[in-house]
């Protein structure tokens, strides 16, 4: 059963968001407001404050902000409904939801995991007994092999598909879940290999990586196609079990190889989860973003690690995740570094890893021989090329003096070079045009937050506005005004839970984020809505002077320049 807004609504206006959150987080009163810990980042003074009358919370500091589901959800690490679940359920509201039926996907997970069930029969029969073995060379006790459900696919061709046919499953959902394939008749994907469960983030089994055991010609690993359930690009290895120790030590260790993953795990290190050798996607960077915990890469110990170490810490870098590296040596990867070095040594590199910034100056001096002077040119140059793009003050003293000490250079001259490029950039029209079109932006942003807090601010928009001239702000004004129109009124803590299901709600959530700390003023929004006026106008007589100089029919000319008289009139 699925729950209406109108029920989501009625749970949430009868839920003192003070008393849930006050039941994670011990919360204390100042003036109108109450403070406590942000449990979504390392918090050391109370940074995160609760409104009981905006029905909302906010962390001033890592930002992270919502309604009393959203605590629930981020908290709890659980979906929106389970989060209005245990909401309701704290107020002793039965809302009788069975969430189990709830995902259209069950039955695929339901053939993983009988596909999972037959892998680990499989490997305790003798046809299994060389895999297993394999398994034990490589250190693998039995409880391990267990806990992460590993399982051998036979040599025999078919019998898994014909097993999940005679539980109703048909061959075309076999073929699409990635398990078999066919010619003439069906057969079973994995044959002959060992294979490793894959789980989405939520812990669903979702594909398999099959490995050889032997020394044959084939390809080490052959991993399960994409499917609807299986997006390589979404998934790391392991994360579903990294996910709470990750939050405790505030760490996520992120490997390459599931082997990796699971013998650092196996060693009582588990916060690791493994890329399974792909670069890292921004769909990955999302879901390791979403933890607020330091991520340490400790990726092969080769030039292709290296490589991916810097291209996955540009990605996360730029998304602001807090990054290290560590780059062991000897052996090729943590797998191996821990059977020959032990965990306690691996432990003791983890806590030595650098900064991504020290890991880069390291990577630049590669290959270069810091005696020549040509080489030390070269190398400087690059490194304050580092430091224009990170623009950060304090890392631009600091290695600045290191630069200087080092090679002998003079400080202002290496500052200079610095503050050069940060003007060069500075004058630069294009920047200015980008400053201009963000500032418009968050004016944007600010108009459809008043809309989401009152429809008193939307009868005016309407009356004064009507559209906004920028289609994705314009997505989330219809979602606003659709809700006006379902349920004749509009707050803040209300809409949050109806724009959860909309295709907007990332847009929706970032807006909420940027501007919850604005207190609402009337004058504001006058103001607002005139500047915005003023935006669209000057938006218009550029287009339509682009237009007037671009077109060639002459009727069309006095058109435009008739339109354009008029609107430059009307002021
Ligand atoms: P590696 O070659 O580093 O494998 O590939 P590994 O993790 O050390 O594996 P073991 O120790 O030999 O068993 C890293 C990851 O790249 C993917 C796998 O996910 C692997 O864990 N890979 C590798 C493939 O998908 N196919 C391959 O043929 C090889
Ligand atoms: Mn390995």
């Amino acid at each position: 059963m699925a729950l209406s807004q109108d029920e989501i609504n009625h749970i949430q206006s009868v839920t003192s968001i003070v008393d849930v959150i006050g039941s994670y987080v011990s919360l204390e009163k100042k003036g109108k407001n109450y403070f406590g810990l942000c449990p979504f980042h390392d918090d050391h003074s109370p940074s995160m404050s609760v409104s009981e009358d905006k029905k909302i919370y906010t962390c001033f500091v890592c930002g992270n902000t919502g309604n009393v589901f959203q605590f629930v959800q981020n908290y709890e690490n659980v979906s929106f409904l389970e989060a209005v679940k245990i909401v309701a359920e704290k107020n002793g509201i039965d809302v009788n939801l069975d969430l189990k039926t709830n995902t259209k996907y069950d039955k695929f997970y339901d053939a993983y995991d009988l596909a999972i069930k037959y892998y680990q029969n499989n490997i305790k029969t003798a046809d299994g007994k060389k895999a297993l073995e394999y398994l034990h060379k490589r250190g693998l006790n039995d409880d391990l092999i267990k806990e992460f459900d590993i399982g051998y696919a036979n040599k025999s061709n078919d019998t898994l598909s014909k097993l999940l046919i005679n539980k109703g499953y048909t061959e075309k959902e076999l073929i699409d879940l990635g398990l078999s394939n066919k010619s003439n008749t069906i057969y079973d994907l994995f044959r002959d290999r060992i294979v490793f469960p894959i789980h989405d983030s939520k812990g669903h089994p979702v594909a398999f990586s099959g490995r050889i055991y032997e020394k044959i010609d084939a390809a080490k690993y052959v991993n399960t196609k994409e499917t609807m359930i299986f997006k390589k690009g979404e998934i790391l290895f392991n994360y579903h079990r990294a996910i709470n120790e990750a939050k405790k030590k505030k760490k996520l260790i992120l490997v390459e190889g599931q082997m990796d993953a699971i013998r650092v795990y196996a060693e009582g290190i588990e916060n690791v989860c493994a890329t399974m050798g792909t670069a890292l996607t921004n769909e990955h960077v999302k879901l390791l973003k979403k933890l607020n915990v330091e991520i340490v890469l400790c990726f092969d110990n080769d030039e292709a690690g290296e490589k991916a170490t810097l291209a996955a810490g540009d990605l996360l870098d730029k998304e602001k995740v807090n990054i290290s590296v560590l780059r062991l040596s000897g052996e090729k990867d943590p797998d191996e570094y821990i059977l020959a070095h032990g965990v306690d040594a691996y432990q003791e590199a983890i806590n030595n890893a650098v900064s991504f910034f020290d890991f880069k100056l390291n990577y630049l001096k590669k290959n270069k021989d810091l005696n020549k002077v040509n080489d030390v040119t070269k190398y400087v140059n690059s490194v304050i090329d580092e430091l224009n793009k990170s623009g950060d003050p304090v890392l631009i003293d600091l290695t600045v003096n290191k630069l200087s000490e080092e090679y002998g250079i003079d400080k202002n001259v290496l500052l200079n070079k610095v503050i050069k490029v940060e003007e060069v950039k500075v004058i630069t029209s294009p920047k200015k045009e980008k400053e201009k079109k963000e500032k418009n932006i968050r004016l944007i942003e600010l108009l459809l937050f008043y809309m989401m807090n009152n429809n008193k601010f939307i009868n005016a928009f309407e009356k004064e506005l009507g559209s906004i001239n920028n289609d994705k702000y314009q997505r989330v004004c219809d979602e606003i005004l659709a809700y006006n129109v379902k349920f004749g009124y509009i707050n803040l803590p209300d809409f949050i839970s109806y724009s959860i299901t909309t295709d907007e709600y990332e847009i929706i959530s970032d807006i909420i984020e940027n501007n919850i700390n604005n207190e609402l003023n009337d004058d504001e929004y006058i103001g607002l809505i005139n500047k915005i006026k003023q935006i669209n106008k000057e938006e218009e007589i550029s287009k339509l002077k682009e237009q007037i100089k671009n077109t060639t029919d002459i009727n069309e000319k006095l058109r435009l320049t008739d339109k354009l008289t008029k609107i430059k009139k009307d002021v």
